[in-house]
């Protein structure tokens, strides 16, 4: 890492850390009034006959969920309604498609494809632009999306201040938001600037709403783990109760369901380091050592670390969260940094409890309400590998694409059984 870029990265730590505190992290209210809106939502879908797109409906979960925790606003993205498939009737509504949050739930992807293609290609990238900004475009639409959360925050600080002076006395109701919120509090350190606030959304929403998919996705397959993974929860909560933060702790097999999935699909795929000096490095397989120049951007991949077979052991291609419990775990306990879905050092992801709790909460409430999960085979958008070759490539049934996160082409597609009172475990 740079100097500069360092010490903006540790102000920016410092500035945030304190947000991802234990008491803050576990207010699941916030949750439960989006995980409901939500699955009412999927459950009036299913009844009309369609299938859900559960990705998109779970980006509008995380984003509703992270907006509110972070700016003490929700922008309300699941009020626009949940994505139909391109080819019915309602699913050609351009109105839908042109409401504010689903503009920019698109220009906020785009941007992000976009970046992704610009640290492909080093700083080369300002060549390749020329002529013209390519991200420019999507960044004026994710702006007119932000700037009036901000505006607002601007505002109820001004206000603060002003009432501040004349009453002499905090400002109630603007002084909770500025102490209690983390864009209250960016906006007192920074005056609110907005690319924190669009770098805090793609952390806070992309990356659970990417767990959430492909752990779903998982579940459309492997019907054993759906099975016992929802004993587990109806055992520990039962069919309507609300989890708490120490019901959560206690469901072990739920843990290792997200934590291989964030193995296989790890939602942060790819990364890259800028060495400040000149390094030698162990060379692969006893091959020769490899000479890192100072100030070189080295790109690596967890996402193909977590899938090698030297590392995990000869099942590593196959989904099976019981590798976080049996004798398996010998290969993470005497290994960790084999298992980076949140990165680790200085720069590890803040929201990581936060993530979990988020999770967790989300599938409790899922399983409460359906009992099974089936692909919409006749609507997924379905990988050229899938049933050719060996492998995981071969298994796949959707197109699996990454930005700065994974996710997968054009929705994961599926439909859901509700639960009964009497369903057999
Ligand atoms: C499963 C979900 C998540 C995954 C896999 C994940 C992963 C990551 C990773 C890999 C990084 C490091 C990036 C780097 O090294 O360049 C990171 C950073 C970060 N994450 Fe997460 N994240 C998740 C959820 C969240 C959530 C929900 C929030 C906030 C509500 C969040 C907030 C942050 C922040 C603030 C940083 C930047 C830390 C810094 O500046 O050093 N993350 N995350």
């Amino acid at each position: 890492m740079t100097c500069s870029y360092a010490s903006r990265a540790r102000f920016h730590r410092s500035m945030t850390r304190p947000f991802f505190s234990k008491d803050r992290i576990s207010h699941f209210d916030i949750f439960e009034k989006h995980a409901e809106d939500a699955l009412n939502q999927v459950k009036g879908r299913l009844k009309e006959g369609y299938p859900v797109d559960f990705q998109d409906m779970v980006c509008r979960f995380t984003l509703d969920s992270a907006t509110e925790f972070l700016f003490g606003k929700c922008v309300g993205s699941l009020s626009a309604g949940l994505v139909y498939p391109k080819d019915s009737l309602p699913g050609q509504n351009r109105e839908y498609a042109n409401h504010p949050s689903n503009l920019f739930a698109r220009a906020l992807s785009e941007a992000q494809s976009r970046s992704m293609l610009r640290s492909s290609m080093g700083t080369n990238w300002r060549l390749a632009e020329f002529w013209s900004d390519r991200i420019q475009k999507d960044m004026e639409v994710c702006h007119r999306f932000i700037d009036p959360i901000l505006k607002d925050a601007l505002e109820r600080k001004r206000s603060t201040k002003e009432g501040e002076q004349s009453t002499g006395h905090a400002y109630a109701e603007g002084k909770g938001f500025l102490e209690d919120t983390l864009l209250g509090h960016l906006v007192n350190c920074t005056e609110g600037k907005a690319d924190e606030i669009v770098n805090m959304l793609i952390a806070g929403r992309d990356s659970t709403a990417s767990t959430l998919t492909f752990l779903v996705y998982m579940l459309s397959q492997y019907s054993r783990v759906l099975k016992r993974l929802r004993a587990e929860v109806l055992s520990t909560v039962g069919n309507s109760r609300r989890p708490t933060y120490d019901d959560v702790r206690e469901m072990k097999y739920m843990r290792a369901v997200i934590n291989e999935t964030l193995r296989l699909y790890t939602p942060v795929p790819f990364n890259v380091r800028t060495s400040t000096e000149a390094a030698l490095w162990p060379g692969v397989n006893g091959g020769p050592p490899i000479y890192i120049p100072p100030n070189t951007q080295v790109p690596y991949s967890v996402f193909l670390m977590h899938r090698r077979k030297d590392l995990w052991g000869p099942d590593a291609d196959i989904f099976d969260p019981d590798r976080f419990i049996d004798e398996r775990l010998k290969y993470l306990t005497s290994n960790p940094f084999i298992f980076l879905p949140f990165n680790a050092g200085p720069r590890i992801c803040l929201g990581q409890q936060f993530a979990y709790n988020e999770a967790s909460f989300f599938l409790v409430r899922l399983l409460q309400t359906f009992s099974s999960i089936t692909l919409a085979e006749d609507i997924q958008t379905r990988s050229p590998e899938c049933d050719k070759g060996a492998g995981r490539d071969a298994q796949e049934k959707v197109i699996v694409k990454h930005h700065l996160t994974l996710y997968v082409d054009e929705g994961l597609w599926v439909r859901m059984g509700e639960a009964s009172n009497s369903d057999d475990v």
